[in-house]
């Protein structure tokens, strides 16, 4: 076999917020892909970076009241943290924002430019007066100039799916300052596509094998609309890399985000003494993968080949895109629970089990996966824990016990041993094809195999009869040996639980070709369990906690009370205006939850000589047994009046503005049932 020499990368990864289990899908797959390349014995490098620029990051900074520079450090320690915990294991991960990453961007755009790419335009653009800066579309908000709907964005109504420029928005607003954007003129900088339709056209044919199918057919839409120029540059204030040769012109952030695949790749060759140009020059012989999300297909199938071609770089092998992924049946929201954060998922449940659940929820197309709770329990707890890692746990105590730790001469069975190792060239194609589904199944269908192996051979029975110890001993051989090959086609998945088994083996490593020899009379470890089965009460936190985060972000999102303004006060009355109101002290000798009613409690309130009923919606900030003894304040003359439930003879007084947030008056001690307020 002669051994490959590969490249790959995932998208990198906006420095701008907190890694989720939606990037996951991208970087657990391609993490498996690559674990398998050396598992296989190839050369496999996995370089990725943080996606460093552009305004939204600057703006973050700024409501921060830190540098651009600190928060990209900062999200970076982050997300290399939360990669490292689940087992991504990049070779390198670097960021846009690199001395590398600015060489290779000013290098490129200065080849593009000497090969007459790159054009100058004046272009008119939303400018908000007030911040002094360009807008994004994504900046400003208005009014659909189709539905009306208001609060939607520049580009597209989320409503009813319009999609227009923002300067067709109705009353448009900066979301930055609040101010009304104007128009506002600015030269830009464009890269012109279509200077390359020809080969684009030649490296994205279906035939050419660049692409996936799917893919490929969504390019020739692209090419049927026509390749327009790109706009390359922003104005300041922007955080990039300014354009050579400009005065307060810096490359948009997607000029220089695929770059960063260049510049994380150099940093990792100027470490490691590798060519680079082994990888990336025009001749390389190596192949090159970007595993991507569907979302940013355009950038990579056509700007970033176009822009590699121009520079005199080689274009990628392949583009591996994904589908996205949704929560119990939901697109992912910030708002809502289903926006689950990778530390969030780390508080309570192992890594692996999500790395498994996405792999045998994996193909090599673009739809989109969901992570259904319900289904992720049973599918871990009877895949892993309960035929993989069983096999193990059922052999092993035998050995140990009866046969000092001491694997027997032969295999019991070594057609069945065979068919395992024949089934991995069907499973290795499926993981080099990205069908990590069905690789799964094909593995757990393997697994199966061996428990009906062991189901039939009984060793707990055969262990009883000394007479036919030496059969237990065989049995437990092959079932070990089984679960070694189970545990080696699963270890792009498991790499965690896949180290503990070779320890538990008794092996260096596992590997694809080690198989051919199987394990005989070969001392293993003590087995100590290698997985432990998902815990349904750590789902229902995480699911918990997840929640719980929506709701403080959505609580941090809402104005703050003094912002949102306080209800303005009512017209001026007259001192007998007011005393017309009897306001009295009552106890609260009974509260009760009144049946048919979600948001009444009724009272039976103690106004020192009489007592009165009251219905009170207070029912979703008060629990009936809180109220009860309490002292509040009443207005003990208004007119009673018939409710379904009964009369009620008054109301009680309560700050705020409904629902939860309710609180009720009470007077300092010393006041007692039946006192006028005034
Ligand atoms: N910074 C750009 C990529 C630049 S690559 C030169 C970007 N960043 S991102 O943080 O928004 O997304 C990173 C990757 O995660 C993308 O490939 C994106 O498709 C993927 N995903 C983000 N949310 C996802 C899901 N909900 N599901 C699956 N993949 C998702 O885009
Ligand atoms: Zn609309």
């Amino acid at each position: 076999m002669t051994t490959r020499k590969i490249l790959v990368t995932s998208a990198l990864p906006y420095a701008n917020g907190p890694i989720h289990l939606g990037h996951l899908v991208e970087y657990v797959q391609t993490d498996i892909w690559v674990r398998f390349q050396r598992l296989r014995g190839h050369q496999c490098i996995y370089v990725c970076a943080d996606d460093a620029h552009g305004t939204p990051i600057m703006l973050h900074a700024q409501r921060l009241g830190i540098t651009p520079e600190a928060l990209i450090e900062r999200i970076g320690a982050e997300h290399r943290a939360d990669f490292a915990a689940f087992h991504i294991g990049f070779d390198e991960y670097h960021s846009t924002h690199s001395p590398e990453n600015r060489e290779l961007a000013e290098f490129i755009y200065r080849q593009l430019k000497a090969g007459g790419h790159i054009v100058t335009r004046t272009i008119s653009q939303a400018y908000d007066p007030v911040e002094g800066m360009f807008l994004p579309d994504r900046f400003i908000k208005g009014e659909c100039p189709r539905c009306g709907a208001p609060d939607q964005y520049g580009d597209a109504c989320e409503v009813c799916g319009a999609t227009y420029s923002p300067t067709e928005l109705k009353n448009p607003v900066s979301v930055v300052s609040g101010a009304t954007p104007v128009e506002r003129e600015s030269e830009h900088y464009f890269f012109r596509l279509a200077d390359f339709e020809d080969s684009l056209r030649r490296w994205t044919d279906p035939a050419a094998g660049h692409l996936q199918p799917e893919v490929a057919h969504k390019l020739a839409e692209w090419f049927e609309a026509g390749l327009k120029d790109w706009d390359i540059s922003r104005d300041a204030p922007y955080f990039g890399f300014p354009i050579p040769g400009t005065q307060d012109k810096y490359f948009y952030v997607w000029l220089d985000a695929p770059i960063g695949y260049l510049a994380s790749f150099k940093r990792y060759c100027e470490r490691t003494g590798l060519a680079f140009d082994e990888f990336w020059g025009p001749d390389s012989e190596a192949e090159v993968y970007h595993f991507i999300g569907k979302d940013i297909l355009y950038f990579h199938a056509l700007f970033w080949p176009a822009m590699l071609e121009g520079a005199g770089f080689r274009k990628p092998s392949g583009i591996f895109a994904h589908g996205f992924l949704t929560i119990d049946g939901q697109k992912m929201s910030k708002s809502r629970g289903t926006f689950i954060r990778a530390r969030t998922y780390l508080d309570h449940l192992d890594p692996e089990y999500l790395r498994y659940y996405l792999a045998a929820k994996l193909g090599p197309g673009i739809d989109d996966l969901d992570l259904n709770f319900e289904d992720f329990v049973q599918r871990v707890n009877s895949d892993l824990v309960g035929k993989v890692v069983n096999i193990a746990s059922r052999c092993a105590g035998f050995i140990h016990k009866r046969f000092d730790g001491r694997l027997g001469p032969r295999l019991d069975d070594s057609e069945l041993y065979d068919r395992f190792l024949q089934a991995g060239a069907r499973i290795a194609e499926l993981y080099e094809g990205r069908a990590f589904g069905q690789a799964m199944r094909e593995i757990m269908a393997l697994a199966d195999l061996a428990n009906q192996y062991i189901d039939e051979r009984k060793p707990w029975e055969a262990a009883k009869d000394p007479a036919r110890l030496d059969s237990v001993r065989l049995t437990c051989t092959q079932g070990l040996n089984l679960f070694r090959v189970l545990m080696t086609y699963l270890q792009p998945v498991l790499p965690v639980t896949a180290e503990k088994a070779c320890a538990f083996l008794g092996l260096p490593d596992l590997t694809w070709h080690g198989l051919e020899e199987p394990l005989l009379d070969h001392p293993i470890e003590r087995f100590k369990p290698l997985m432990t089965r998902v815990d349904k009460d750590k789902v229902a936190a995480l699911q918990a906690a997840a929640r719980a985060e929506a709701d403080e972000r959505q609580a941090a999102a809402r104005p703050a009370p003094e912002k949102k303004g306080i209800e303005p006060i009512a017209p001026t009355i007259d001192y007998e205006d007011f005393a017309r109101v009897d306001l009295r002290i009552a106890r609260i000798v009974e509260a009760a939850e009144v049946e048919g009613a979600d948001k009444l409690l009724r009272l039976t309130l103690d106004l020192g000589g009489e007592t009165r009923q009251v219905f009170a919606g207070i029912k979703k900030a008060y629990r009936p047994e809180e109220l009860e003894g309490r002292l509040t304040v009443m207005v003990a003359n208004l007119k009673p009046r018939k409710m379904r439930f009964g009369v009620s003879e008054g109301m009680v007084l309560a700050a705020g503005p409904g629902g939860e947030d309710l609180w009720l008056l009470s007077p300092d001690p010393g006041a007692a049932p039946g006192m006028r307020v005034k």
